[in-house]
């Protein structure tokens, strides 16, 4: 090293170098053998890409680049969800492999003082305490790229780390290119790397696409900086987990299974809720579960869904971004999205709730029943076979068996409100827009089409006053 003489700057070390995160997402994942892309498809409710910008995210970086190329706008959407505008977008025009990705952000890159944390769209379980770690041990050993790996019983399908007789690390091999010696190689190439960022992109220039697949790969760039007397340090991890890639539908599959599992296991011990057969039950990491709830075979709680305490959720029951209070019934087969069950409240079986849908503290919705962006008042019950939409319900309403509210005439959708203490008599069309008054009583099988007044006996098709009624009498 030079002596530093008095007065002259000093020159730049490595442990300043800020942080850059460069996510690869521009590829298509064939092995996918789907139509949409790679790191789009769904872990626990969320994109692929949702988890690494998640965790780039939370490493604090000074900017986050996503690669993005086949399906380029949806990728952006997904990740801007998650991150917003801190992450910048840079397009890999023709998916040439992972060398051509990481070349696409050049320009951004090249001058760059900075690390560079090159992390892959498909590795979506890697966690923010592994790679603070990772980028800290590469930040001491002053290595002009560090590689994350791990030993895999089954390392089909990924690079193999390649290490000479004193365990010096030589090369990646990738599974299409190695030899059947290399084949037997347990210690597998996370995907997962850290670079001096104007090393990276100097040896970048001199990858060739020479392999089975004429692709730039980003794997030949450690070689190369070795060849250039860099040094290159390969981190190697216990848990081979974390570091898996998502490659296929079977993998895919494998990793949502054990993503159920963590959360059911979480729900069970740390916040005591009771599974009936945890191995057919479906929680979203985003969920909560409420303390003595109990959840039977079959049931999904999707997105961020809140259910309060000692619920009980029945067999092939959906309930999707939505909240239940307490001590509430869901009995099977029912389906409830972005909507409001309060405390007390039974529904089902058979029950659709949909679209901000409130069933207000102890009412009851039963078989057959579908809602649609409806309030159903406390204690008022829709028990059999009916269609309440854009309905406004008050307090202790009956609606008897076979009631609609006709909201749509074939153009719009017109409101329907049912005041307190009504009872509407079963197969009573309600035809929007319509008000019945407080205390009022439909006939059953009335077609109403006029508002009906408070305290009001209404009956016929079309309805018309039969009485005017008196407290209690109807
Ligand atoms: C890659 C590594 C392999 C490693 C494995 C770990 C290479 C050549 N191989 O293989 O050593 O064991 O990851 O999971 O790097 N991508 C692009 N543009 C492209 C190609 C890929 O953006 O042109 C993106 C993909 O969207 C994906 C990531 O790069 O997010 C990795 O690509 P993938 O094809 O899955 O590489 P692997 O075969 O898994
Ligand atoms: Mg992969």
């Amino acid at each position: 090293m030079e002596p530093i003489e008095k007065g002259q700057p000093l020159p730049h070390r490595q442990p300043d170098q800020s942080l850059v995160v460069l996510i690869l997402a521009a590829g298509l994942g064939t092995r996918m053998k789907s139509a949409r892309a790679k790191v789009l498809h769904e872990l626990g409710g969320l994109p692929l890409i949702t988890y690494v910008c998640r965790t780039a995210q939370s490493l604090g970086p000074e900017k986050i680049y996503v690669v993005v190329g086949h399906q380029a706008s949806e990728v952006e959407r997904a990740v801007q969800t998650e991150v917003g505008d801190r992450a910048a977008f840079v397009t890999q025009t023709e998916q040439r492999g992972t060398g051509d990705a990481v070349m696409a952000a050049q320009s951004q890159l090249e001058n760059s003082d900075s690390l560079v944390l090159v992390l892959s769209g498909d590795v979506p379980l890697i966690r923010q305490e592994t790679l603070e770690d990772f980028i800290s041990q590469h930040r001491a050993g002053k290595a002009a790229c560090s590689i994350l790996s791990v030993r895999l019983e089954n390392p089909t399908g990924y690079g193999r780390i390649v290490r000479d007789e004193s365990n010096c690390f030589l090369h990646i091999v990738e599974q299409k290119d190695a030899t059947p010696e290399e084949q037997t190689v347990k210690e597998i190439n996370s995907g997962i790397y850290c670079f001096d960022a104007r090393k990276l992109f100097a040896a970048l220039k001199r990858v060739e696409p020479s392999n089975r697949q004429g692709e730039y790969y980003l794997t030949d760039v450690p070689q190369i900086l070795l060849a250039n007397g860099e040094s290159v340090n390969v981190q190697l991890r216990g848990n081979a987990r974390e570091v898996s890639g998502i490659n296929t539908r079977a993998e895919l599959a494998e990793f949502e299974n054990l993503m159920r599992r963590s959360t059911i296991r979480k729900l069970m011990v740390d916040d005591g809720v009771t599974f009936l057969d945890p191995s057919h039950a479906y929680v979203s990491a985003e969920a909560e579960v409420g303390r003595d709830c109990i959840i039977y075979p079959g049931v999904s709680i999707e997105g961020k869904s809140i259910i309060g305490e000692g619920c009980e959720i029945r067999s092939g029951t959906r309930i999707a971004n939505s909240r239940l209070g307490n001590n509430v019934v869901v009995k099977d087969h029912c389906v409830v999205i972005d909507s409001e069950i309060q405390s007390n409240c039974a529904v089902g079986p058979f029950a659709h709730l949909r679209m901000n849908t409130i069933l207000e503290e102890g009412s009851v919705v039963g078989n057959f029943v579908e809602a649609k962006k409806s309030r159903l008042g406390r204690r008022s019950k829709a028990m059999h076979l009916t269609y309440l939409g854009d309905a406004t319900i008050g307090e202790n309403v009956n609606i008897g068996a076979g009631t609609v509210t006709c909201n749509y005439d074939g153009k719009d959708k017109h409101p329907t409100i049912i005041e307190d203490d009504v009872r509407i008599g079963s197969d009573t069309m309600l035809v929007a827009p319509v008000r019945v008054g407080k205390g009022s009583v439909t006939a059953a099988g009335s077609v109403v089409t006029e508002d009906v007044p408070p305290n009001t006996l209404v009956a016929g098709v079309p309805a018309v006053v039969k009485k005017k009624l008196k407290h209690g009498d109807d």
